[in-house]
């Protein structure tokens, strides 16, 4: 009775319809999955903090609301005045910072994009090897070299604080939606310490980073602790405000002294002329003095 045909058949039938059933269903669900990973998108944030629009948004609201009630109550007219020009200056700073948010959006003006194609263009590599990105942020400038160097395995790292919108989560997202995520590694550090042996990668960059830290090393000493973690022969494109007095000082002289002791080859290029970055954005406060460094250890 067992090894009736007509047992074979129902009993190849009991098995092999839900196995197929299945076998659809995986289908589905990975073609849903690979859908959905293709139509994820990345979400690299702003420079200027959404969080910060938004409380200008409610300083503008709540100014709004205090002059409209001293009218109202008929307030004496030096407060009513101070009132209205804390509310032009909260509504005149908006203004500004929205136009900003604006033209660095990769959706909008595409500055953020321009700066950090602008560093990965400076970085005299062959892609072959690793490459670390200092204070990746949300990770556009690692993705960008993992992109331009197909064979690059590329590591950022963030200190990740309260300040900024970014994350780890944001980086990884980011890789994936790229389609680099087999590539880029992101993880939590300090620019001060890096949690590096000397020596350990081809290529490093940065990009507005260590103006940023004002809680430990000194900006040169920043700088060489960037370059410790890089090869001998390794390629290097740092981009900062190098030409703000206020944050480096002297900095032809740190170049030279780099030249002496540290690296084989180094350039320094004024990229605020070259990507170019807008003539009303080069201010203090803004993006003073912004220059790269570039060559090879
Ligand atoms: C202006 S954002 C630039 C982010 C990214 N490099 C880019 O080009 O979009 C400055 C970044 O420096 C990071 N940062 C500040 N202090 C740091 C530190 N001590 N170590 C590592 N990253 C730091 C911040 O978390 C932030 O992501």
């Amino acid at each position: 009775m067992l090894k009736t045909p007509i047992f074979r058949y129902c009993t190849l039938c009991f098995f092999a319809v839900p196995l197929r059933t299945i076998k659809v269903a995986n289908t589905n669900i990975v073609s849903l999955v690979m859908k959905t990973r293709t139509n994820m998108k990345p979400d690299y944030g702003n420079w200027v903090p959404k969080r910060l629009l938004y409380g200008l948004l409610i300083a503008v609201l709540i100014t709004t609301a205090l002059l409209i009630g001293a009218l109202v109550a008929g307030w004496a007219w030096p407060w009513m005045v101070l009132v209205a020009i804390l509310l032009v200056v909260s509504a005149g700073f908006l203004c500004y910072m929205t136009v900003l948010y604006h033209v660095f959006s990769f959706s909008g003006g595409g500055l953020m994009g321009r700066v950090h194609e602008y560093v990965a263009n400076h970085l005299p590599w062959d892609g072959r090897g690793r490459l670390l990105d200092v204070g990746c942020g949300a990770g556009a400038l690692t993705i960008r070299c993992a992109k331009k160097f197909p064979e690059a395995c590329c590591v950022g790292i963030d200190y990740w604080g309260i300040k900024w919108d970014y994350s780890q989560r944001m980086c990884q997202h980011n890789a994936e939606a790229e389609e680099v995520a087999d590539r880029c590694t992101f993880q939590q550090g300090d620019a001060n310490h890096l949690d590096f042996s000397d020596g350990s990668f081809d290529a490093v960059v940065s990009n507005f980073v260590y103006h940023e830290i004002n809680d430990g090393k000194s900006r040169e000493e920043l700088l060489r602790e960037t370059l410790r973690v890089l090869k001998p022969g390794g390629s290097f494109a740092l981009q900062d405000l190098f030409g703000l007095k206020s944050a480096y000082g002297d900095f032809q002289g740190i170049i030279e002294r780099l030249q002496t002791d540290t690296v084989s080859e180094i350039h320094y290029a004024d990229s605020a002329t070259e990507i170019p970055i807008p003539k009303w954005l080069r201010v203090s406060g803004m993006m003073p003095g912004v220059g790269i460094i570039y060559g090879k250890k």
